[in-house]
């Protein structure tokens, strides 16, 4: 049977890069969405001109509310779920070793643990995150905790553990030994690797190989990581890490870590270059798969080589303020060919929500110095949080906009939710042109939406937000 939903539509039609966003974006003031019976898409058009086959359709009149497609999160960190707005003074290395690695070794408690997969998954309906690239615990139960409850709740993810293999006192906890390294990412990939359907092309689970960064695992991990992730590429498994996030003079991540590996490049260690002086000592780990959170601070070679591989970066602008890492330079990065999604990062960042991520990035974009200032375009904001973001996770065939034959993801944002957007929304001025009204009214939803907005999440067109 299918449905008719009907809404304001906004989504990006067809394959666009960042920089035709604008030309792409599609507005559908009187839209339908027609979702059949296996969740795939099969009408995004005007509600006039609705084709008499699905005439008798059950119509659920969502107006008038908004329809969106679902948001995609690349990076956010699971056993941070309790750890938002952490305060121990310094910045990321000595957040981690004061709030982060003790917050994440309290997972080492099955219940807890359960009780924060719970809360992870609610937040993620709640902010109408439908696909995410998760940063995992390092503990398997936990691990499993996670797949399960998303299972359990029909969202999408991809997650792997967080991998640790070297650090100080304040990590111990989460260590784990070198030559457990591949047994224990490999059961997990084994486990849970598009488990829920059996075919990783249908599923809704996958996994992904995570060592956290640099500094927290040995050159001897990275090749093994390397060997593993050749090895279990061609069943779509997924790389994800951290690069160029803070590089805070002297005793940044940056410096600190070409200094620990004497390497020309932070990118040089995962593409298998972690021998002194970037020589080759293992296999890469970058691909059309592969998405490195921050990539605040690339030297143009490392950018070229992302864009060359494939790879994607999780910009994550609320955290880059949280932690003072900077701002990723907008237009030089897009400049170079990498598709760039968005990422909350939690508890880095302290925002759950997708579209406060693309508020930030608007803000800390136009306040770049000089000619590097930009005003993103709206349709910009919305493609970096949905289609980029399922580009980034290699399955823009399957969501991320509302093109026919796509699996039906998408939201119900209704205004009345949140009555200061509503306000905004229906009385604010808009242009006499056509074109830029209608980017008015994406980029005051954008800007203004949270939670409170959502009021109802699809993933394969079943409603997920009723548990
Ligand atoms: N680099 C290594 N670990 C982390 C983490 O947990 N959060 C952030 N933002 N950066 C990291
Ligand atoms: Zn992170």
């Amino acid at each position: 049977m299918n449905q008719v939903h009907l809404g304001h539509v906004f989504h990006l039609a067809g394959r666009p890069t960042v920089q035709d966003a604008a030309d792409a974006l599609v507005s559908l003031p009187n839209g339908a969405l027609i979702v059949a019976g296996d969740g795939r898409i099969v009408y995004c058009g005007d509600s006039d001109d609705i084709p008499a086959e699905f005439r008798g359709d059950e119509i659920i009149d969502h107006r008038p509310g908004f329809l969106l497609p679902g948001f995609v999160d690349t990076h956010v960190h699971f056993p941070q779920t309790f750890a938002g707005d952490a305060y121990g003074g310094g910045q990321l290395l000595e957040w981690l070793d004061q709030c982060i690695y003790p917050a994440e070794s309290r997972f080492a408690d099955p219940e807890y643990a359960r009780i924060a997969a719970a809360e992870f998954c609610a937040r993620r309906i709640a902010a109408g995150t439908t696909a995410a690239m998760v940063f995992g615990s390092a503990f398997r139960h936990a691990q499993d905790a996670l797949f399960a409850e998303t299972h359990r709740r029909g969202l999408r993810v991809v997650s792997g553990r967080g991998i640790q293999t070297t650090g100080g006192e304040s990590v111990a906890p989460l260590l784990i030994d070198e030559q457990d390294v591949v047994r224990l990412t490999r059961a997990e990939i084994d486990a849970w690797h598009g488990a829920d359907t059996g075919d990783v092309d249908t599923a809704l689970l996958h996994v992904a190989v995570i060592p956290r960064f640099s500094l927290s695992v040995t050159r001897q991990t990275l090749f093994e990581l390397g060997e593993l992730y050749e090895s279990v590429r061609e069943r779509g498994v997924y790389f994800h890490t951290h690069l160029n996030e803070n590089n805070r003079p002297g005793t940044g991540e940056v410096d600190t870590t070409k200094t620990v590996y004497g390497v020309d490049s932070y990118l040089d260690t995962y593409d298998g270059r972690f021998l002194p002086g970037s020589a080759v000592g293992g296999r890469s780990m970058l691909g059309r798969r592969s998405i490195f959170a921050h990539s605040v601070h690339c030297q143009d070679s490392e950018l070229a080589r992302l864009a060359a591989t494939g790879s994607s970066i999780a910009h994550c602008p609320v955290s880059q303020q949280f932690l003072g890492s900077g701002t990723m330079p907008w237009k030089r990065t897009i400049a170079a060919g990498v598709n760039v999604a968005v990422g909350t990062d939690f508890g880095g960042g302290d925002e759950w929500s997708i579209p406060r991520v693309l508020s930030a990035a608007f803000k800390v974009h136009i306040s770049e110095p000089g000619a590097d200032a930009i005003s993103m375009h709206p349709a910009q904001m919305l493609f970096t949080g949905t289609l980029a973001g399922a580009r980034a996770l290699d399955m823009e065939n399957r969501f991320g906009n509302f093109d026919i034959g796509k699996e039906a993801d998408f939201l119900v944002v209704d205004p009345a939710g949140t009555p200061a957007l509503a306000g905004r929304l229906t009385h604010g001025v808009r242009a006499d042109d056509p074109v830029l009204a209608r980017d008015q009214t994406l980029f005051t939803l954008l800007m203004g939406m949270d939670e409170t907005a959502i009021a109802r999440v699809y993933v394969q067109g079943r409603r997920i937000d009723d548990d």
